[in-house]
């Protein structure tokens, strides 16, 4: 599959996503506020993803200032430094990804500001190691997830956590990839993910591109599907892991969670490190995205309910670490008590 972002002289390329299943549309960004537009109206999404748009964002907004005759003063470099980060850090406050991103980039930025070609080259540099990185970590949570499945599992997942949330491969998808790749007949169940039906559009797609067996239910399907025990797993990716492993997802992950639970289905969540914020205790001090009410009044530009309509429109919601299996990381699969799991996590304590 081709890259949902890249780097391409000079500019930002990234797949439209709001466009699939119906349409392959490229955008180019020369701006960093344009990026900025594109993370917040979901042209790019998923965490992983996020981050490394954040990433490239940041190294664009340093490049946009080449022939600027002030960008070799301290203070213009580093006020402008500190807008761009601020417009790219704006726009979605859930996925720790973008956050951590911009931190790995001011780190770049405290160690070349005196020197500005070093600086706009590193920052590049960074942000292509972060896009690499990203991929490398999705294979070895495909690696490290795929033996908690068994030879002919159905895998229930929501939203997308695929090939399309990150630098390719994919979180949850990951696992489903390397589990077929090891020769076992895995099938995937997706929920369609209202309202912004991430599941149906993108997860659906992907897989159908790669001829992985998915079925396709609406939300509401779910308590059924596990009764029936027509899915042998859940496994989802993750926005945001708390230190005590309470984990922000896309809504609807909770009520999956629990449905698990009572039906006694393992409920899993593949993420890299990048998503585990050690700085959050636990879940409630995660922000939840509340997006525009449109989302949920209407479909697709058809009206599903009067406009004026009053509306609660959470993007993402908490899963109690009580909930959860086990988390798949690139470095290895973490057991209950996450709290100490996550503390015993070698890449975070490098961080
Ligand atoms: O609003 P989105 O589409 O950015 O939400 C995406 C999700 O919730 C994904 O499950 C999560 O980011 C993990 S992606 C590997």
């Amino acid at each position: 599959m081709h890259p949902v972002i890249e780097w391409q002289d000079g500019a930002v390329v990234m797949l439209d996503q709001r466009l699939l299943p119906g349409e392959k549309k490229f955008i180019i960004h020369r701006r960093h506020q344009e990026v900025a537009r594109s993370i917040r109206d979901m042209v790019i999404r998923g965490a992983p993803a996020i981050g490394i748009a954040a990433a490239y964002g940041i190294a664009l907004g340093v490049a946009e200032l080449e022939h600027d005759p002030q960008r070799d003063r301290p203070e213009f470099l580093d006020a402008r430094f500190d807008a761009i980060v601020a417009a790219i850090t704006a726009t979605r406050p859930t996925a720790v990804n973008l956050f951590w991103a911009a931190a790995r980039m001011r780190e770049v930025y405290e160690r070349c500001r005196g020197d500005f070609p070093r600086l706009s080259r590193e920052l590049l540099a960074a942000a292509e190691a972060l896009d690499r990185e990203d991929y490398e970590s999705n294979r070895a949570i495909g690696r490290n997830g795929q033996v908690l499945l068994g030879e002919r599992d159905t895998v229930l997942t929501h939203c997308n956590a695929g090939a399309l949330a990150t630098a390719g491969y994919g979180t949850a998808l990951g696992v489903v990839r390397a589990a077929v790749e090891a020769g076992k007949r895995i099938r995937v169940i997706a929920g369609e993910t209202r309202p912004y039906l991430q599941g149906a559009r993108l997860t659906v797609w992907e897989l159908q591109e790669d001829g992985i067996p998915v079925t396709l239910i609406t939300d509401n399907m779910a308590g059924h599907v596990m009764q029936k025990r027509m899915a042998q797993a859940v496994i989802v990716g993750a926005d945001r892991i708390a230190a005590n492993g309470d984990t922000a997802n896309k809504i609807g992950t909770y009520a999956l969670a629990v449905l698990a639970r009572f039906h006694n289905i393992p409920f899993y969540v593949a993420a890299p490190l990048s998503t585990i914020d050690p700085g959050t205790a636990d879940g409630t001090g995660i922000p939840i995205e509340e997006r525009d009410r449109s989302e949920v009044t209407s479909f697709r530009g058809q009206a599903t309910a009067r406009p004026a309509t009053e509306v609660y429109n959470p993007a993402f919601d908490v899963t109690p670490a009580a909930l959860i299996t086990a988390i798949v990381t690139e470095e290895k699969v973490l057991r209950p008590p996450f709290a100490e799991a996550i503390a015993s996590l070698r890449g975070l304590r490098r961080r």
